[in-house]
């Protein structure tokens, strides 16, 4: 029952700051449809278009957020389990910060073709390619959250970059090797869609990624100080290089750089 009151609070929050949230950027765009009418001479239905494009974007996410909430729907609350600020979007993990804490612009060049398995809504891989010009495949057996990235998408303009698709790792045959491959927090999923050996992921990661390619693999919270979890990290030197390791997030998750063999 306590648990159920405090989770139920927590969702209340979210709803009431993700309004306020909302409301903020009706204001911003308000106030630069205010500035394209005194400009008129000058501005079209393009300008502005980031801040004025924002709550649209908005009301279709709200809408598939909507959906989710007859589904069963295991992250945060039912909102998106990733953020994207440079969208307004509103969930537990922030893009932009894991971008620059994983360092992910010295790795990753336009030249790149990623793979994203269980990227969720695909921020991380947008953002990425946002930043860097890489093209990417993102997949997630969550259609929700793909519908939500795929908004997000269009709304960047980065649909013809970055394909996000609903499908589960599982079904998932790689046509073709990519230059980087991110698995993120996706090897023993909460919501139980995807929880496999650790030394069989790791191999898989190997067979989709190119011979001296990059894997960007970060563990789940459980993960840490577990013995066995480090010794199988420790033993795949037969098919990776640890190029670097850390720890992300408040020294809750490891995060690993490894280059294919
Ligand atoms: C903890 S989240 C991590 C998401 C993302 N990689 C990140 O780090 O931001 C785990 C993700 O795995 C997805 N997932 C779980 N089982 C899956 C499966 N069998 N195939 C594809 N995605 C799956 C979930 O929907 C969720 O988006």
């Amino acid at each position: 029952m306590k648990r159920w009151l405090k989770l139920n609070s927590q969702a209340n929050s979210l709803n009431r700051a993700q309004r306020l949230s909302d409301k903020a950027y009706a204001l911003a765009a308000e106030a630069r449809q205010l500035v394209a009418d005194r400009n008129r001479a000058f501005t079209d239905e393009e300008s502005d278009w980031w801040v004025r494009g924002l709550p649209r974007l908005h009301d279709e996410i709200s809408r598939e957020i909507e959906t989710a909430k007859v589904l069963p729907h295991a992250y945060f609350h039912g909102y998106p389990y990733q953020a994207l600020a440079i969208a307004g979007v509103f969930g537990e993990r922030p893009t932009e910060e894991r971008f620059e804490s994983y360092g992910l612009a010295q790795y990753i060049s336009a030249g790149d073709e990623v793979i994203d398995l269980g990227c969720n809504c695909g921020f991380l891989l947008l953002y990425t390619s946002f930043r860097t010009g890489c093209r990417g495949l993102g997949i997630d057996h969550d259609k929700v959250s793909i519908r939500v990235g795929n908004h997000v998408a269009d709304f960047l303009r980065l649909s013809d970059r970055v394909e996000l698709r609903h499908q589960r790792i599982q079904e998932f045959q790689a046509d073709r090797r990519y230059s980087r491959v991110f698995s993120m927090a996706t090897h023993w999923t909460d919501d139980a869609g995807y929880r496999v050996d650790l030394r069989a992921h790791l191999e898989m990661l190997h067979r989709v990624c190119e011979p001296e390619g990059l894997v960007f693999f970060e563990s789940h919270a459980a993960d840490m100080g577990n013995s066995e979890f480090l010794q199988t990290m420790d033993e795949c030197g037969d098919i990776f290089s640890v190029i670097d390791v850390k720890c992300v997030e408040r020294e809750t998750r490891y995060f690993y750089v490894l280059a294919s063999h």
